[in-house]
């Protein structure tokens, strides 16, 4: 069982990422892993934040001689933005440390601010944004990128791109190839593989970042190379749609998450629906003209490209606040505005990435099992054959 966890604050001294369950001998290339998580704190919208951190990968325990060794692997990032939190946010109970607490007591709607401060009992919801902040991703990408790593051997890539920022749409779909090709580019502002499309998102950040506002849009994750047979139509839990949806809807600000053309799908008929099947004798596999699926039918994959999209709401914090209560006086105020990303599209589609990778990285070792990368590659060759044979 592939299982991670994460633990640390926004603006403590670190974030750790803890991952247990991949077997021993996954090459862990140092350079992907740094290349991932400088891929999160990119894109046109971000706030001040990106300037300060620049995001590096410290493997604490697990990896070896460049491999994985099959024990729980430990990761941490600094926060370098801790060195103007430390005595905010002291870990000791220090003189003072009250006082410098930079409470936030106008609780942001749309935030965790004031859920967590009536759930927690605190009447500053300081501790709250400090753990529900998106900033919580950069370890995922972290653990998510030893996921890819994994899958990459058995030919499996995951990646993504923006299909919407705001009102502005990329109105055809993307082959693999400009995905591919957008991905390598990192000088690309939103991650779109139209530049017109691409252009009117950008007039949708500048909008809101002109108008104090904020602004949501839509990632789609595609996993490429994925082999039939992941997941299972047997009991509800094991179904991978449903587990690869929830991976996703955790991600911070993600409140809808489609698979295919789901949604497109529910206003459609049968016949324009369902992706026909043939079989292609050279290439010893069935086949479709079309992807509507999203590459699962019953919970399995069906050897298609994995598609799912997130839609993320704009992100609450704003330079024009609305209104809200103080926490403590529960008189009428404006809501707290901290430094805040105006756009976090392309991020939250490096965050999918991850989520969609140890969702799937979690059902091949399911499948595959393996202690060591040599028994999951013939348990993967077997069944590769058997295909080919079916
Ligand atoms: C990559 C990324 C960056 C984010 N940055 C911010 C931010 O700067 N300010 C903010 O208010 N929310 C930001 N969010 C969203 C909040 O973390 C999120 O809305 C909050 O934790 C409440 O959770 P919920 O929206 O999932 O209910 C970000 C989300 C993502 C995916």
């Amino acid at each position: 069982m592939l299982r991670f966890v994460t633990a640390g604050e926004s603006h403590g001294q670190a974030l750790v990422a803890w991952i247990s369950g991949l077997p021993a001998g996954v090459p862990v290339d140092l350079d992907f892993v740094q290349r991932e998580l400088h891929r999160r704190q990119l894109g046109y919208g971000r706030g001040g934040r990106q300037r300060i951190e620049k995001d590096a990968a410290d493997f604490l325990a697990g990896v070896r001689h460049g491999h994985t060794i099959g024990a729980p692997i430990a990761v941490r990032i600094e926060n370098r933005d801790w060195a103007n939190w430390e005595k905010a946010l002291p870990v000791e109970d220090t003189e003072g440390a009250e006082d410098a607490q930079r409470p936030l007591t106008a609780p942001r709607p749309g935030h965790a601010d004031l859920a967590g401060a009536l759930k927690f009992n605190f009447h500053d919801a300081r501790y709250v944004l400090e753990r529900a902040s998106a900033r919580e991703t950069a370890a995922r990408v972290a653990a998510g990128s030893l996921a890819k790593l994994l899958l990459r051997e058995f030919g499996v890539r995951v990646l993504s791109h923006t299909v919407g920022v705001g009102h502005a749409r990329l109105e055809r779909e993307a082959t693999w190839d400009e995905i591919v090709a957008i991905c390598d580019n990192l000088e690309s502002p939103l991650r779109c593989v139209d530049s017109d499309a691409e252009a009117k998102m950008k007039a949708e950040v500048d909008r809101a970042l002109r108008t104090g506002d904020s602004v949501g849009g839509v990632f789609e994750v595609v996993a490429h190379g994925v082999p039939p047979g992941l997941g299972s139509h047997a009991q509800w839990d094991e179904k991978l749609d449903a587990r690869l949806a929830r991976a996703v809807m955790s991600i911070q600000a993600v409140k809808a998450v489609e698979l295919g053309a789901g949604v497109a799908n529910a206003a459609s008929y049968g016949s324009e629906v369902q992706d026909e099947i043939r079989y292609d004798a050279g290439a010893k596999r069935f086949a479709r003209s079309s992807n509507r699926a999203g590459g699962l039918e019953g919970g399995i994959t069906n050897g298609q490209d994995v598609v799912l999209r997130g839609y993320l709401k704009p992100i609450s914090t704003l330079r024009r606040p609305l209104l809200t209560a103080d926490l403590k006086t529960k008189e009428a105020v404006k809501a707290a505005y901290e430094r805040s990303d105006v756009c976090v599209v392309p991020a939250g589609g490096v965050a999918g990435e991850a989520m969609v990778a140890l969702g799937l990285g979690g059902a091949f070792v399911e499948k595959f099992g393996g202690d060591s990368m040599k028994e999951t590659r013939r348990n993967f060759e077997g069944y590769a054959r058997q295909l080919e044979q079916f």
